[in-house]
């Protein structure tokens, strides 16, 4: 059967049946690890792509601090892709590039920490990273645990050879429990189970039980064991063994114990010598009855994405939980940021798996193409909460030939957007002869603390676009105020005036209803009393103000 076709029959039955949804995957709590602002620090990748070392990222973590950047709130220093070797130890362990981290990614890490900063590490959901390195797909787990007990405190999550979950499920013929290490196994056969939806019960000679159950595809059936009786609470080893009809593709399952969070298990495509394969998973059990629900909530390719990058948010959580335990120390959260380039509609999930999800294909030191991932991403204000962000990528200031007005643009859309503000460029470069370049302008730029402060303000709400045009005028609600951004994204001088009273209707962004009001411009200090504003701006030029009530 092709992978993504249902049998001809099946399809027709259910295009005239009711619509049945076993469990609501969208219904999710948000992800909570204590986070609560947009991560800011600096990445490898933008400037130095795949061309990293210890040495170089040591300097750069020196360079955050001494220009002041560490003490303007960059804290995290994140190494993105190529930090790995192509080989894993003997325990499936990730290794540190052998000759470009000799010393292990642990061990910069501590020395990173020294500095007073955090790091962060990167992988992808597939089977290897962008740079065909070795990836997390399936070691979700082991790979959490690794991250968390080297120290980082940024996890950046890829997609590149990505293998979605399949919308299919096993042709479950029998479940098999035992005490792990003990040969006393409970056989449970489908048949003696509850079944829910389109799941049925079908005959065939061939298997343990001579039943099979279908019907567990697309979120459309379930399949429960309401009364798995055993005598201690502890670990047991589960063996499914399932029907390999039609088995060419992988197929996916997943189960949940007594209504517990429910885990996943990818059946791999089968050959067809035998009838049936199994496969297998530890679990826990409580003394007495047990409940196992076995249903396949795989709708789409989204679903997969969504369900894999929360299995590993939930591994990241559980791993720095561990790592702080074994060490008699406090949890270190770990910012979790998913990149799967906007391709699944992160934003109606992100806020479940993780802490920022990016909206967007990569970002490039190009314009037009800033101005086209601005754009993208302000349509989802709606989208974000504490502690879960757009994220429209890293920052491109100082790259490329981005002129000082486009640099402060980027930079004041980044802040009036909530989102992380994570440098990429060569902050070393700001030291010259030991010193700090006076008057650096890129360091002028992303050192503004009031437009920081207006990115990591506590209501954690991004801007909305409260008028278009050639000049968009954005607002955004903060704790003590509202911040406006006047942005020309034309490439002429333009004048534009913005009647403040407007806002005051306005349930999202809620200005108070003053005659006029305080004003400080963002950018040049300068401060005035007003109910409109009125700005001229130069090509791709902006000006941002805050409202202080
Ligand atoms: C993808 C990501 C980038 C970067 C590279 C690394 O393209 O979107 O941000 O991490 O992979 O290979």
């Amino acid at each position: 059967m092709p992978r993504n076709k249902m049998c001809p029959i099946c399809y027709v039955k259910r295009l005239f049946s009711k619509k049945v949804k076993i469990v609501d995957v969208m219904n999710e709590p948000n992800y909570d690890n204590g986070l609560t602002k947009p991560v800011m620090g600096w990445s490898s990748w933008n400037c130095f792509a795949n061309n990293i070392d210890e040495k170089q990222l040591y300097d750069v973590a020196e360079a955050i601090v001494k220009t002041g950047l560490a003490d303007a709130g960059y804290r995290y220093v994140n190494i993105d892709d190529c930090w790995q070797a192509n080989v894993r130890d003997e325990n499936g362990k990730w290794i540190s590039d052998y000759q470009r981290f000799p010393k292990g990614i642990d061990s910069l890490i501590a020395r990173i920490n020294a500095l007073g900063l955090k790091v962060g590490m990167y992988s992808s959901n597939g089977s290897l990273t962008c740079e065909d390195l070795p990836a997390s797909l399936g070691r979700e787990r082991e790979d959490a645990l690794t991250v968390a007990e080297w120290g980082a405190e940024f996890f950046k999550y890829d997609f590149c050879h990505h293998e979605t979950y399949s919308p299919y499920a096993p042709l479950i013929a029998m479940i098999s429990i035992a005490k792990l290490g003990s040969d006393e196994i409970i056989e449970l056969s489908p048949d003696a189970a509850h079944l829910e939806g389109y799941a049925k019960i079908r005959p065939n000679d061939n298997l343990p039980k001579g039943v099979y159950v279908s019907g567990l595809d697309k979120n459309g059936g379930s399949l429960t064991f309401e009364n798995v009786s055993v005598e201690e609470e502890g670990e047991y080893s589960m063996v499914l063994t399932y029907y390999k009809y039609g088995g060419k593709y992988s197929k996916y399952i997943m189960y949940s114990i007594n209504g517990g969070v429910a885990e996943g298990i990818v059946c791999p495509p089968c050959k067809k010598f035998f009838f049936t394969a199994r496969v297998q998973a530890k679990i826990r059990l409580k003394k007495g009855n047990n409940v196992l629900k076995f249903f396949n909530p795989v709708t789409s390719q989204a679903d997969g994405a969504m369900l894999q990058y929360r299995l590993m948010g939930r591994a990241l959580k559980e791993a720095a939980e561990k790592v702080a335990k074994d060490k008699g120390q406090e949890v270190k959260p770990i910012a979790y940021s998913i990149c799967e380039w906007g391709w699944n509609r992160p934003y109606l999930w992100g806020a479940s798996a993780g802490n920022q999800w990016r909206t967007t294909p990569d970002i490039k030191p190009f314009w037009p193409w800033i101005v086209l991932i601005y754009k993208h991403n302000l349509k989802l204000y709606k989208y974000a909460v504490k502690g879960g962000y757009n994220d429209p990528d890293m920052l491109e200031v100082g790259n490329g030939k981005l002129t000082e007005a486009e640099n402060r643009s980027h930079f004041s859309l980044w802040c009036m957007m909530n989102v992380p503000l994570v440098l990429g460029n060569d902050v070393r470069k700001m030291i010259v002869d030991g010193k700090v370049v006076e008057n650096d302008p890129i360091l002028k730029i992303v050192s503004n603390r009031e437009l920081i402060a207006i990115d990591q303000d506590e209501l954690s709400k991004p801007c909305k676009k409260v008028k278009g045009g050639a000049v968009d005028v954005l607002a955004k609600p903060l704790k003590d105020g509202v911040a406006i951004c006047f942005f020309n994204k034309s490439s002429f001088n333009k004048k534009a005036s913005f009647d403040l009273k407007k806002l005051v209707g306005d349930e999202y962004v809620a200005l108070k209803d003053f005659p006029e009001y305080k004003l400080k411009d963002l950018w040049t200090g300068e401060e005035k009393t007003a109910s409109k504003l009125t700005v001229k701006l130069g090509k791709h030029a902006s000006a941002v103000y805050k409202i202080v009530y």
